[in-house]
């Protein structure tokens, strides 16, 4: 009994201690959860308050920064890294990041913005089974969003903005009941909408602004609490979505909407914001949206709309802005809108109106405009109608009306449609012929990228030639022949029997050598073979007949024959400019080079000295470094003073300066990554105001950041691909050498911007072909490693 007794209270005892140890473990583990976050997101500015003595549950909350506790547990947390951070360094690891976030399972509240994440987003994120509101805006998420969210059964608001995620918008929708936000705009996404967005019955706002969808919009006018929809810059149409009378934020610009404006839309009472511009809509302008109550916000330049505007018409005081430029309106401006006009902007460019001071066309063009969309105007038909068209409307009369101009017009649009799609669209129209390029080159210019890693391709073997061979391959050193000549001698152009072209360099030996002595050399040299370097195919002694020392040598090279990199950007005048892919892609090519000087090799080539001048292109495009440093007199040299026998250098002083001269290879990199990106050579005593100009353009804004950069490329880059190139360049030329990034670093930035540049290009380039439906993404995108 006794015994019973003692043991259960020592079961107490041990249960009570347990517990106690349990909570205190409990609470100190969210603790440890945050720092270790804020080391995963490499001490970002915001956390910077954080240390182990922190109480996290007690300190003060900031715009920026906020950790809400509820009975212990963290049940909020609010991160905004400052505005355009820059990515996290390469060894972060979204999945790591994710796996310690978990560890906090009340969370209700995420908002990790600006913070430089990037990766897919891990789907292991649902083990936060609690979370009711997410903003992850502003990072560098990619890949498509992860099935597992559909599992989040308390989400109210998931906002993914500015990322990179890609693929369809989920089926699952309709598994979020309670939804009330979701926000994903300036994204990748792609594909038609679901049909489940129809079941959202909470959902209030719906952004989808900027990204590739397409296709007709689901019906909407069950979603009786929708009050923003914000659609625009797609491809959505052809109709117009049917949506509930709650709107208050109606966003569609930039579409293929091409049907009339419902008459619904004027019983849409608390509209305060329309945009419909830049689509083509046809038929009436309702005249009553400038007089729905709420309205402040009109927008429908740019469609075809038509009707009369009457000077009597009434409209909502309350206007601020009115844009009705580039339609078929006709009829004179209303008083209402030409009043009081401080603070109004009031525009009507390009219609048919009577006696303003913007732009107008006369007033047939509006009519046969009308009639060319199959939208017959009110009233007088006939009457100022120009000659063509009367007849035009005379032979439908008699064929029975508009029926048959409908007809026509619908032979006609899709024979127009047709030859749209065959022509690619105008604008890349002027893009490829400003740089001179197929979009087959392009494609093999990709390509190549992924082909990248495998270094040599396609060389012959390292081979020995024979004095004959090089005589004959130069047509004995034939003037004509001559290409240069540098310090470790001259240049000679020649082509091998096999019809193969090289570039041979003659070097003379001041003193004699045996053959013995060169054989280490010469051993190294051949391996000087990379896809990114001019390589090395062979070699040729010249021998002294007396005593067969060695008198020079010839080291033949591949040929390559684009010229320099030099000459492919805006200031090399005489050639076409490189594309902005192509400018990464050649710049990956550099970077691998040097990378394959600094490790390819046993004994790294360091402070090769690089100039654009140095770099050439063969007839793919594919970047080769020549002019690196051969190891072939300096190292004679080097057998000269330092013989075998005796010692050689320290180890490690010879690693911190091999360490040094990498970064010295680095800045002559960023300088070409900044004659890349401006479009122009630059003086060495101009790096550093340029560096600075660079460096303050990073913060400013796109349009900012554009002006400063070649106007060759200036359209067709993407602001994420500009801004990650210019970042990194900036840190290949900062002073310090020790501070500059490692040429893998680089290289993985670079990789970056190319993976933007390009999942944006694949889709941009295949959206804007007229409804057709988006090609596949460029393919294999490149991997991180
Ligand atoms: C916090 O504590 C850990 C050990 O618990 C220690 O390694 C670390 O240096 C401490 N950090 C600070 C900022 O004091
Ligand atoms: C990642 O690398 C940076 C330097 O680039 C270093 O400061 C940081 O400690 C590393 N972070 C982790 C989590 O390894
Ligand atoms: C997401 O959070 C950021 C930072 O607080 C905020 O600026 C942004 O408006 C939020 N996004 C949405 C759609 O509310
Ligand atoms: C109306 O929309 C067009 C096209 O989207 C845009 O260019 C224009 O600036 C807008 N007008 C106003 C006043 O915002
Ligand atoms: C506006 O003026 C037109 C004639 O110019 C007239 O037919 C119409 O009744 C007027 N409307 C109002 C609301 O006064
Ligand atoms: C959408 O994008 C994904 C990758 O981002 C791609 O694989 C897919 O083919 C695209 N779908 C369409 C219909 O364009």
């Amino acid at each position: 009994m006794g015994n019973r007794l003692h043991l259960s209270v020592l079961m107490v005892l041990v249960t009570l201690l347990l517990s106690i140890f349990h909570s205190e473990q409990l609470q100190s583990s969210p603790s440890q959860t945050l720092l270790r976050i804020q080391r995963l997101l490499n001490f970002p500015a915001v956390l910077s308050s954080w240390n182990n003595n922190t109480d996290f549950c007690s300190t003060d909350s900031t715009s920026s920064l906020t950790v809400v506790c509820y009975e212990g547990t963290i049940t909020q947390l609010h991160i905004v890294g400052e505005t355009r951070a820059l990515l996290l360094p390469r060894n972060f690891s979204i999945d790591s990041f994710v796996t310690t976030l978990v560890r906090l399972p009340s969370l209700k509240v995420l908002t990790l913005v600006s913070l430089g994440l990037w990766g897919p987003l891990p789907g292991k994120i649902v083990h936060l089974s609690s979370l009711e509101i997410v903003n992850v805006s502003s990072n560098f998420l990619y890949g498509s969003i992860p099935p597992q969210l559909s599992l989040l059964s308390h989400l109210q608001t998931l906002i993914l903005d500015d990322n990179m995620f890609s693929g369809h918008l989920p089926e699952w929708l309709d598994s979020f009941p309670a939804l009330t936000v979701l926000s994903l705009r300036n994204n990748l996404l792609n594909g038609s909408l679901p049909d489940s967005l129809s079941s959202l019955k909470n959902i209030r706002i719906l952004s989808l602004s900027n990204n590739h969808f397409y296709g007709p919009v689901p019906d909407l006018h069950h979603l009786t609490n929708l009050q923003v929809l914000e659609l625009d810059d797609n491809a959505f149409g052809p109709r117009f979505p049917m949506l509930g009378d709650k709107l208050v934020t109606l966003v569609l610009r930039n579409n293929k909407f091409r049907s009339s404006i419902p008459d619904e839309v004027s019983s849409y009472y608390q509209l305060e914001a329309l945009d419909i511009s830049a689509n083509t809509l046809v038929g009436p302008f309702q005249l009553a949206l400038l007089s729905l109550p709420s309205i402040t916000y009109l927008n429908i330049s740019g469609n075809k709309l038509t009707g009369m505007l009457l000077e009597n018409l009434s409209c909502n005081p309350g206007l601020e802005v009115v844009d009705l430029s580039s339609n078929l309106l006709t009829g004179s401006l209303p008083k209402c809108l030409v009043s009081n006009s401080n603070d109004r902007t009031i525009l009507y460019a390009r219609n048919c109106l009577e006696e303003t001071i913007q732009n107008q066309h006369e007033l047939p063009f509006c009519h046969t405009e009308a009639i060319a969309v199959g939208i017959v105007p009110e009233g007088k038909k006939h009457k100022q109608v120009s000659k063509a068209v009367l007849s035009l409307g005379i032979v439908c009369g008699t064929f029975g009306g508009v029926a048959i101009v409908a007809l026509l017009f619908f032979i006609v649009r899709r024979v127009y449609a047709k030859s749209k799609i065959k022509k690619p669209p105008t604008k890349l129209i002027s893009e490829n012929a400003a740089s001179g390029y197929t979009s087959k080159l392009i494609s093999d210019a990709r390509y190549i990228s992924q082909k990248m890693k495998f270094g040599m391709v396609g060389l012959p073997p390292y081979r020995v030639f024979s004095l004959e061979e090089i005589v004959a391959a130069t047509n004995n050193f034939d003037t004509a022949t001559f290409m240069g000549e540098g310090s470790e001698g001259k240049m000679h152009r020649g082509q091998l029997k096999n019809g193969l072209l090289v570039a041979i360099r003659s070097v003379k030996m001041a003193k004699s050598y045996s053959k013995e002595d060169f054989m280490h050399n010469i051993d190294l040299i051949s391996k000087y073979r990379h896809r990114h370097l001019v390589s090395v195919l062979g070699h040729c002694f010249e021998c002294y007949l007396d005593d067969s020392s060695v008198s020079g040598i010839f080291i033949v090279f591949e040929y390559v024959p684009n010229g320099t990199l030099k000459s492919w950007i805006s200031d090399g005048h005489y050639r076409k400019s490189l594309t902005w892919m192509q400018r990464i892609e050649a710049a990956i090519g550099v970077a691998k080079g040097i990378e394959f000087l600094h490790t390819g090799i046993v004994t790294g080539v360091y402070s090769n000295n690089l100039k654009i001048t140095d770099v050439l292109l063969d007839q793919n495009f594919v970047a080769k470094i020549s002019n690196y440093d051969l190891p072939l007199l300096s190292n004679m040299r080097k057998v000269e003073q330092v013989n075998p026998s005796s010692g050689s250098r320290s180890p490690s002083t010879n690693k911190s300066v091999k360490h040094d001269e990498g970064k010295s290879d680095v800045y002559d990199f960023g300088v070409i990554l900044l004659e890349l990106i401006l479009g122009r050579t630059i003086k060495s005593r101009n790096v550093d105001t340029l560096k600075d100009l660079l460096q303050a353009s990073i913060t400013a804004d796109g349009e900012a950041r554009r002006s400063i950069i070649d106007p060759a490329v200036r359209k067709a880059c993407l602001d994420q691909s500009l801004k990650t190139m210019m970042e990194i360049c900036v840190r290949c030329l900062i002073k310090e050498p020790e501070e500059r990034p490692s040429i893998e670093d680089v290289l993985w930035n670079l990789q970056f911007a190319a993976q933007v540049q390009d999942a944006w290009r694949g889709d941009s380039q295949s959206s804007s072909s007229d409804g057709s439906p988006i090609s596949p993404l460029a393919s294999g995108r490149m991997t991180f490693h």
